[in-house]
Formats: structure tokens, sequence, C-alpha cells
């Protein structure tokens, strides 16, 4: 029942063998939310956009989700067989033709075009993933670029004219801990054949400030909303680590952790741009760092928002909590959970198709499962009335080798207490559509 085309946001694409994308995840790409004025997911937006102002930046907000392989994956330097590209992890309407995973996707386009010295981009971005309430197949990213030109600069000394910008930024008094964890030398190199170590030491330089800057931006709105709630609230002072990390386009690369909660968070992925997108994209002369910042979970931490599934919400129980933030941001204050209906946990176990029984006509077999297929038939058969999904039990049969898995399905609700009939109901489609559609067995 695959459609011969799709229309997304007014553009119809033909489909083929690798579609993959199924309707309500399709539904969600009119949505915007980083678009609608006072949702969190734009006011998040807002925030971040203030720590990057023009006219050294611009921001793009409209960009269409539907991009080909090469911008995604081949554009930014991601090999041939990265597991990024599978059809497990993303959502594709043709071969060359999918639902944007990341912001990234853009970046070649703007260094073309090269409007302005700094860039931002945010975007509905798109990923199949695990059920959990942090866990959605869309979200929102907002990537930045900072960029410099060799031929613009004051005698071509990039360096000079980097810490010269550096001057220019705000200063903070936040703990960093670990400012320059060692990199790898062979996964991660300074990119010698295109500029000195210095030049790169200036970069990244720069690139911390500016993101250490824009964590201090949020932890003070987080703060401020946090003491509107509870006068008593004591804070504990902000601490931040940099942490090494691995990009295809980008190198050195690091992930900057805010310790929130007892625990070191991810907030970004972040780092000197790999010189072949100015490359490829005409502008050799230029170089510069790049981030990327997922806004939901920023926005969880803001708002203090507990569940993923209600920034779709059009709840006025949800929305009314946000009226007038987007106009006034000293108005944000800290989301009013309204109750929560009862849990319902029913658990479905069953074998996977062994290697040797899968024939030529199975869809699945031992050897292709993919959790994120059993995901996507929750989703799709109950949209976001599951909160979560879990592994709970996992048997390999002694004798025969064959793999049994048991997941548990948490029904629940945002909107209202779910009848047993209602559940049932479900969890019977589930498990047919289990059968159906991966070849497993039930037990
Ligand atoms: N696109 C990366 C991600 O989605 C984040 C990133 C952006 C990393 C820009 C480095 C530079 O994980």
């Amino acid at each position: 029942s695959t459609p011969s085309s799709i229309t997304v946001r007014g553009q119809t694409f033909p489909t083929d063998h690798w579609y993959n994308a199924p309707a309500n995840v399709l539904a969600t790409t009119s949505r915007q939310l980083h678009l609608q004025k006072d949702h969190p997911v734009s006011i998040t937006r807002q925030i971040l956009e203030s720590v990057f102002p023009r006219p050294t930046f611009k921001s793009y907000n409209t960009f269409h989700p539907v991009v080909s392989t090469y911008e995604n994956f081949d554009s930014l330097g991601f090999p041939p067989d990265h597991p990024g590209r599978a059809r497990s992890d993303t959502y594709y309407i043709n071969e060359s033709t999918l639902l944007r995973t990341h912001t990234s996707a853009h970046e070649a386009q703007l260094f073309c075009a090269s409007e302005s010295d700094g860039y931002l981009i945010t975007a509905d971005v798109y990923r199949r993933d695990e059920v959990d309430r942090t866990h959605y197949p869309v979200f929102h990213q907002m990537e930045g670029a900072r960029v410099w030109d060799r031929n613009k600069v004051p005698n071509g000394d990039i360096a000079a004219a980097v810490y010269a910008d550096l001057e220019k930024l705000p200063k903070h008094n936040i703990k960093v801990e670990d400012p320059n964890p060692p990199h790898h030398e062979q996964r991660n190199p300074l990119q010698s054949q295109h500029h000195s170590a210095a030049e790169a030491e200036a970069i990244a330089a720069h690139l911390k400030r500016s993101l250490e800057l824009m964590v201090v931006e949020i932890f003070t709105r987080a703060k401020a909303a946090a003491q509107k709630a509870d006068p008593n609230y004591v804070d504990e002072p902000l601490r931040v680590r940099w942490v090494e990390a691995y990009f295809p386009f980008t190198s050195p690369s690091w992930e900057l952790e805010v310790y929130y909660a007892g625990d070191w968070l991810e907030v970004l992925g972040c780092g000197i741009s790999q010189q072949s997108l100015f490359i490829n994209a005409g502008v050799p002369s230029q170089l510069g760092w790049a981030f990327g910042i997922g806004l939901e979970r920023i926005a969880m931490l803001l708002f203090q928002i507990p569940d993923i599934r209600l920034f779709w919400s059009t709840d006025e129980r949800f929305l009314s909590q946000f009226r007038g933030v987007s106009d006034d941001l000293s108005k944000l204050k800290r989301f009013v959970p309204f109750s929560k209906y009862p849990p319902c946990y029913k658990d479905v176990s069953f074998w996977l198709r062994s290697a040797s029984a899968a024939g030529g006509n199975s869809k699945a077999n031992a050897h292709d499962w993919h959790e994120n297929d059993l995901m996507e038939i929750v989703r799709d058969i109950c949209g976001d009335v599951v909160e979560d999904v879990k592994l709970v039990d996992e048997f390999v049969h002694p004798k025969t080798g064959r793999r049994s898995l048991c997941y548990r399905i948490n029904y629940r609700s945002l909107e209202k207490t779910l009848t047993n009939a209602e559940t049932n109901e479900m969890h019977a489609k589930i498990t047919a559509a289990l059968v159906e559609k991966l070849g497993v067995e039930i037990r």
C-alpha cells in the first residue's frame, strides 16, 4: 500500500522501494513548532537566537524538511557505510531523498551562498527511534556556524582576527572543567594541511566561549523560572565541561556537557568545520566552527516539561501556560504539570524468526531484527498514547538457539484515562502487526 508519490509541505516526491516514512510522521512536517508563537520550542529558539545577534548571524527557519542523501550525508563527509544512513534509523522517501536527520544538511548550501559571517538554522529533524519520555521521531535542532574569510581579514591573519572577535564577546564566570580535553590524533586531527595549529586554537577558543555563553543564557533563565516557582530555591553553581566527540564534518569535535540533576547532560555537538565543506562550496578561503543543539531537551529543562509528547499537544492546559512569553522572555516560567492519568502496562513476548526458518518470502529474520521497527509499529497504531516501550527480557533457547524477546508497553494517554477495552484493542493490533510485518512468533 505504498503511495507512488507523497506531498510534504507543498512539494511532491516520487516514492520507491526505499520508502519507509509513516503517515503520522509525515503529518508532523506541517507543524513547525519552532515557528509557533508562544510554543516552548519556539521560545527556546528565540532565547538561543538572542545569544547570536545580527548582523553577524543570519537566521534561517523555513528550510524544507525533505533533502537529498547528498545534502544530509555525502556533502558532510559521511562514509558510504555510516550507520546513520540505514533504513532502520532514517526516514526515506526514496533511495536518494529523505527527511533530514539533522540541520547540518543545510550547511553546504549556506556556505555557498556566503551571505553573512554567521548562520543559525532552526528546523524540524526526523529520526527513527525508541519510544520513551525523551525520544520522539521528530524533534527540532538549531545549527550555528561562524566563518572567517582569509581574503577579508586584515593581512590575511585569521588567528588575529578571531582573537579580536573573541575580545568583543562578553565574559562569564562559570567554572569550565576540562576546557581542553585531549583529542585523538587520527580520528580527530587538526586540519594541518589547511590551517595552522594557532589558527585552529583561535577558532576553538572562540567556539568554546560562544557556546559557554549560550549555556549561561539558558541556565540563567532556567534559574529565574525556578525561583519564580519556589522562592526558597537554592541554585548550585553552573558546572560545564568539554568532552571529545566525533562528527564527519568537524575536526576536532567536542560535546559540551552541563552538570544537571546529579548527572552530566550532553547539550550540544560542535567542532571546527572540515575544510572540504568550504572547498566544495566554492569558498576555499573561508574557515570556521559549527554546532548543533536539540531544542526539546533544552526546553524540557528550561520549563521542566516532563514528557516530550507534550510538545505536540494542542491541549489548552499545555499551550496556555506559555502565552505572552514570545513577546516578553522575562515572563518565562516553569510548566505546571496537569494530573497524570494512570499507566497501564502490557507485555508482549515473541520468538524472532530463526535464521534457517526465514524463507524467501520472509520480511524479517533473526539477522535483521531492528528494535526501531517495533517502535514504529507501536507509534503507528497508538500515536502518542504510549509513554514508553522497554525490553524487559531476552532469552536464547539453549537447544534451538532461537531468540525470544519480551517488551513492556506502557499505555498512558496525556489526555484521559484509557479504558481496558481500548488498551486491549491496541495491544491486540500491535501483536498482530508484529507477526505480520516482522515475522515474529508470539509466545
Ligand atoms: N549534526 C550533529 C548532530 O545532529 C551536531 C553537530 C552540528 C555537530 C554541527 C557538529 C557541528 O548530532
